[in-house]
């Protein structure tokens, strides 16, 4: 099947990233969904940035640039997307939220649409289930910047088909993505081992053993990554690192997955990161 018009919902950081990738590299026709029309603007207006750098790094040319935007058509209503190939969801992080969308997309799109969801911790199964469509359900997980990072986790739902996953990986695929293939479980591959290593950083952090800069700057020069653990829980969000632990520990029943109260305390304070403006460092 040719993949020519995709519909992504939720108009936030991931959804405006992934937007960007459909229309610059893949090509795609994009109809960009949110219930909020300022974070639609603000969706458009990044894109247009982050490509505007590109012209200037002489890595597009303008009317490339524009031809990009003009590919993505915002809209309020869901029942816009009856015709898309395949939906790709970044709402936020929640089951109820997750399951209206799922029962609406089910109800407003032809048959043959595949569902995939950008989700970090909810299980694509359960996902599947909200639909009548549970062999068209599958995960596509992103990582933050969605422009910039590799990699896609193609995620298996117990009622996953082999079509509707393959369609999933050519969307991936046109975006300029390497795609690995999962099985649905707690955190797939990479936050069942990303987020308790941020989770270990933040005992550190709790213990006292060295302070927040130190922690960062021993992981980047000592373990090479390209950000500390406790920068980079900023970037991704702390409230969503909590969640994801707490959906390891309810669902893997094994202590050490346990979140760190100080963890707990930052996101309970509306300490949350970049997007609050600080987490555990300012911005
Ligand atoms: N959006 C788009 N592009 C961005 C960006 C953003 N938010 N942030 C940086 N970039 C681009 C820059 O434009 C630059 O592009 P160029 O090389 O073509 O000029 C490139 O990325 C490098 O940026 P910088 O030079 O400003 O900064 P760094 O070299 O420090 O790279 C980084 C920034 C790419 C964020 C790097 O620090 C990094 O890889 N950090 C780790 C990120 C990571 O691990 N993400 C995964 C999080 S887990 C996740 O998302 C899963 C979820 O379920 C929780």
């Amino acid at each position: 099947m040719k993949i020519e018009k995709i519909g992504i919902i939720g108009a936030g950081i991931m959804g405006s990233g992934i937007a960007q990738i459909a229309v610059q590299r893949a090509k795609f026709n994009v109809l960009l969904y949110d219930v909020n029309q300022a974070m639609l603007e603000k969706a458009i207006a990044g894109i247009a940035k982050r490509l505007g750098r590109l012209v200037e790094k002489g890595e597009l040319l303008a009317t490339e640039k524009d031809i990009a935007i003009s590919r993505i058509v915002t809209t309020h209503n869901i029942s816009d997307l009856s015709d898309v190939d395949i939906v790709i969801e970044a709402a936020s992080e929640d089951l109820d939220v997750k399951k209206s969308i799922f029962e609406r997309l089910d109800a407003e799109c032809k048959g043959e649409t595949v569902f995939a969801s950008n989700t970090s911790s909810i299980s694509i199964t359960k996902i599947a289930s909200f639909t009548r469509r549970p062999e068209l359900v599958v995960g596509l997980h992103f990582f933050n910047p969605a422009p910039v990072m590799e990699l896609v986790e193609l995620i298996e739902g117990l009622r996953s088909s082999i079509p509707a996953l393959k369609i999933a990986e050519e969307t991936a695929k046109a975006m300029g993505k390497t795609v690995i293939a999962v099985k649905d479980a707690p955190g797939f591959v990479v936050n069942r081992v990303l987020l308790p290593m941020i989770n270990e950083a933040v005992f550190l952090l709790a213990e006292g053993i060295a302070d927040a800069q130190s922690i960062d700057t021993a992981m980047r020069l000592g373990a090479n990554h390209p950000m500390g653990p406790l920068s980079l829980a900023d970037l991704i969000g702390l409230d969503t690192c909590l969640h994801i632990m707490e959906t390891l520990h309810a669902d893997l029943g094994d202590d050490k997955y346990r979140p760190c109260p100080l963890l707990r305390s930052y996101v309970q304070a509306g300490l949350l990161g970049r997007k609050s403006g600080e987490g555990f460092f300012k911005y």
